[in-house]
């Protein structure tokens, strides 16, 4: 099939390389000229393992427009950003944008499918515009799953494909399960709303996990519990399941934060309070106030002292810093009179006037702490024998719960976890 594209970002790009590998002809379109170009010269804007080397694999299958939306596709996604304004509403003024540019062109032909996180209602209203320019459009709301860091094998083998429709649309389901034949998933039909809700209630969930997990860790520090055995021994209840029940600083990234706060919202549109989103949120927004707490009493006062702070992403395997506890712990840090050196395998430090080190040795070297604030691999895998050699201090705080606490320790490091007793 030929698609189209709109919005070349971490769901877009993605998409686009996926839906290239299943032997669809794809366009991209952006309204970011530099990354058009960025993308025209072959290079991939975002870090995220594996994409570029399916761009280079499908090469004669993916084309790059700034703007110029390909007015022949048989499918055309919208992949463009939903940010929270500054009420904590999803900001859609990036998806009626979009809409704008289509309406002109698009045609009963062709399907048109919003991948992009939208509040409940956006898909029918969408479908209503079309509908009063007198194009009866079929619109399809599919939801995008994928996590960052993994986002090329979460889109190859999803647990689920989620295909909103109208009632009357006996169309749309056949073409999605063509374009996306070669992927093996269940399919989830149902309404448009119904769509737009799973992808606001999923991410709800996992969110109340680490929230949940982030809690029990509080309780734990105050009873001398290991939080680390608690999830243990709660995740291996089939019921419960072992995901998402790392504690740690909090979540981030573009996704959690602001659609918590926007299921929130559209519960309070409705007259319904959401007491556990509530308190999902309340719990993330003071989780790294507390751990900060903990790293003050560990360090006595913080001025002048050098910390290390390795990890700057949201989360490992990817560059983005959006909402990134990692940052916010830095900021803090720094506020408190540290001297911070901050370090990432990928992700840059912006706008923050904090050091960043281009090699983990130059950011350990003579540090008085190590603060493991993101759970990149290469910090799992530190020689700790030689992290004690080259530092000051002797305190390895792991704000992720991913350190080995026996290997630190015997290295003569003192280990400081989330809620380890
Ligand atoms: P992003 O910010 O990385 O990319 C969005 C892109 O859209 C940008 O390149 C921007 O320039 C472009 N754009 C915006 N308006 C445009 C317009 N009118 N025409 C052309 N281009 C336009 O965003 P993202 O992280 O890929 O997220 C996209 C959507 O997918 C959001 O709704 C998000 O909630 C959802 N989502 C994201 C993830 C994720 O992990 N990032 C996962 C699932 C769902
Ligand atoms: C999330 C959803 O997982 C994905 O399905 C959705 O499409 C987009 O939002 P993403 O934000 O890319 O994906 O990463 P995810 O792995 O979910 O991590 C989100 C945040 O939660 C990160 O800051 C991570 O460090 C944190 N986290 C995750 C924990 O603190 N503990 C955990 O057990 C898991």
């Amino acid at each position: 099939m030929n698609v189209c594209i709109i919005g070349a970002g971490y769901v877009g790009l993605t998409t686009a390389a996926v839906l290239a590998k299943l032997g669809h002809t794809v366009h991209c379109v952006d309204e970011n000229e530099q990354k058009i170009a960025a993308l025209k010269r072959g290079d991939v804007p975002i870090y995220e393992p594996g994409l570029a080397e399916l761009f280079t694999d499908h090469q004669s299958r993916l084309f790059f427009h700034h703007k110029q939306i390909h007015v022949e596709a048989d499918v055309i996604f919208i992949c463009v950003g939903t940010p929270a304004d500054s009420k904590g509403k999803p900001d859609v003024s990036y998806v009626n944008r979009a809409i704008a540019d289509l309406t002109p062109h698009i045609n009963e032909k062709q399907t048109l499918v919003i991948k992009s996180t939208v509040p409940i209602g956006t898909n029918e209203r969408i479908y209503n515009h079309f509908k009063n320019e007198g194009k009866h459009i079929h619109v399809v709301s599919n939801p995008e799953f994928l996590r960052e860091g993994s986002a090329i094998f979460d889109s190859l083998y999803p647990d689920r494909i989620v295909i909103g429709l109208r009632e009357d649309d006996d169309r749309s389901l056949s073409i999605m399960q063509a374009l996306y034949a070669g992927i093996h998933a269940p399919y989830i039909v149902t309404s448009l709303s119904g769509a737009e809700m799973i992808k606001y209630a999923a991410n709800a969930f996992l969110a109340t996990k680490i929230s949940f997990i982030n809690e029990m860790a509080r309780l734990c520090e105050a009873y001398g519990v290991d939080v680390v055995d608690v999830a243990k021994g709660i995740g291996l209840d089939g019921r419960i399941g072992p995901h998402f029940l790392q504690a740690g600083i909090g979540y981030g990234g573009s996704c959690f934060p602001k659609d918590v706060t926007a299921l929130q919202q559209m519960a309070y549109e409705q007259n319904v309070r959401p007491y556990m989103l509530e308190a999902t949120k309340t719990i993330n927004d003071t989780q790294l106030n507390w751990y900060v707490q903990k790293i003050k009493r560990t360090l006595g006062h913080m001025s002048k002292k050098r910390i290390a702070v390795l990890g700057i992403a949201f989360k490992p395997n990817t560059d983005d810093i959006r909402e990134s506890p990692a940052v916010s712990l830095i900021k803090k840090l720094h506020a408190h009179g540290a001297n911070v050196i901050a370090h990432d395998p990928k992700a840059v430090l912006h706008n923050v006037d904090v050091k960043q080190a281009n090699t983990l040795e130059e950011a350990i070297a003579q540090a008085d702490a190590l603060i493991v604030a993101t759970d990149w691999d290469e910090y799992k895998q530190l020689n700790w024998a030689y992290v004690k050699q080259m530092m000051s201090g002797n305190v390895v705080i792991d704000g992720r719960n991913c350190l080995p606490r026996e290997a630190i320790m015997n290295a003569g490091l003192n280990y400081v976890g989330v809620g380890r007793g």
